[in-house]
């Protein structure tokens, strides 16, 4: 049985996210190997100018300002250690 739970992420590469960086954030997220999780290339969220956008579904979590370095921390704690990392998810989407 597989103890990774079915998960798909999105990041974003319109205009904005793209023009911060989103397609080498793409790029390691497509890179990850990790069983039952699928990335997709996605069309603008509404949140830009505070991306690259990265989100974690079922989960609902949307990440803010990504870059390859927090991608690799996305993969590592919350794709695979299952946990959400407050201090780069999105503010306006998740106030404390
Ligand atoms: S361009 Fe990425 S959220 Fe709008």
């Amino acid at each position: 049985m597989d103890s990774q739970p079915n998960r798909r992420v999105l990041v974003c590469q319109y205009r904005t996210c793209t023009r911060d960086g989103a397609a080498k954030v793409l790029q390691v997220f497509q890179q990850q190997q990790i069983t039952n999780v699928t990335v997709e290339a996605c069309g603008c969220l509404g949140l830009c100018g505070s991306g690259p956008i990265v989100v974690v579904l079922p989960d609902n979590t949307y990440y803010w300002h990504i870059n390859p370095q927090k991608s690799k921390a996305i993969i590592a704690i919350h794709l695979l250690g299952n946990k959400e990392i407050p201090a780069m998810m999105h503010p306006r989407l998740h106030p404390n």
